[in-house]
């Protein structure tokens, strides 16, 4: 994980989206294409979430939260082109982090405006040069509002469930299609509807609606952005 202060010079690729949008899978193709580094925000939320838990922090109480995420080490550890794995206070928790349980735990603190806040400038240290892919909910609107291009990614929910079904497929995780949609639906009602930071597209966002489209238009169509811009 990079380490050193923001660089403002340094350009951003912001993409933002609901769950099951394909934002992970985009963000990280995009960095590999462009051999940028690339921010996952949603694995900082699930880590914190799952420190907490360990250290039986109720997701209510936001002052003990907000010392477990100054806390908690989170570490992106990349081997080859695989998907990093994560590892939260040495332990690799890359398949936990995964489970909606995990998810909902995340989506939970992620509402409290105190562990955003401790988590900013975190997140920005992720701005090194080359470049930088930041994938979450608040990219282009919180977190670094002078990146260019902003992305907004969207699908349908149920297409989102699909997919999130055939993510967690063999897994060994318990789950149902109609179970995931609920989850997904709850939880995109609860970040497009907190207080601060919801999930909504900057102003400036390029959206694009991934219902239909395979992983490598939305990838080719991104890099045109990109392009577009640098160029
Ligand atoms: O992207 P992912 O599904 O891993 O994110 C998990 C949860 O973390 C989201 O549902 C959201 O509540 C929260 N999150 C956030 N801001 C971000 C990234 C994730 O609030 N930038």
């Amino acid at each position: 994980m990079p380490t050193n202060t923001s660089n403002a010079t340094v350009p951003v690729l912001t993409i933002d989206g609901p769950s099951g949008s394909g934002k992970g899978t985009v963000s990280r193709l995009v960095a590999q294409a462009l051999g940028w580094h690339y921010l996952d925000s949603g694995a900082l939320y699930r880590a914190i979430g799952l420190a907490a838990g360990w250290a039986g922090i109720d997701l209510s109480d936001a002052s003990a939260l907000v010392r477990c995420t100054f806390g908690t080490r989170v570490e992106f550890v990349e081997k080859d082109n695989a998907e990093p794995r994560v590892v939260v206070n040495g332990m690799d928790a890359t398949d936990v982090l995964r489970t909606e349980t995990a998810g909902a735990a995340a989506s939970a603190i992620a509402a409290i405006p105190d562990v955003r806040a401790a988590l900013t400038d975190r997140q920005r240290a992720f701005r090194q040069a080359p470049g930088l892919v930041a994938d979450g909910r608040d990219m282009g609107t919180v977190i670094f509002p002078d990146a260019s291009p902003k992305v907004f990614l969207t699908a349908s929910a149920a297409e989102r469930a699909e997919r999130r079904y055939n993510q967690l497929k063999g897994k060994g995780v318990s789950f149902t299609l109609d179970g995931l949609l609920r989850e997904i639906l709850a939880r995109d009602a609860r970040d497009a509807n907190r207080a601060v930071a919801p999930l909504r597209a900057a102003e400036d966002a390029v959206c694009i609606d991934t219902t239909g489209l395979g992983i490598e238009e939305v990838v080719q169509r991104v890099l045109a952005l990109v392009s577009a811009r640098v160029d």
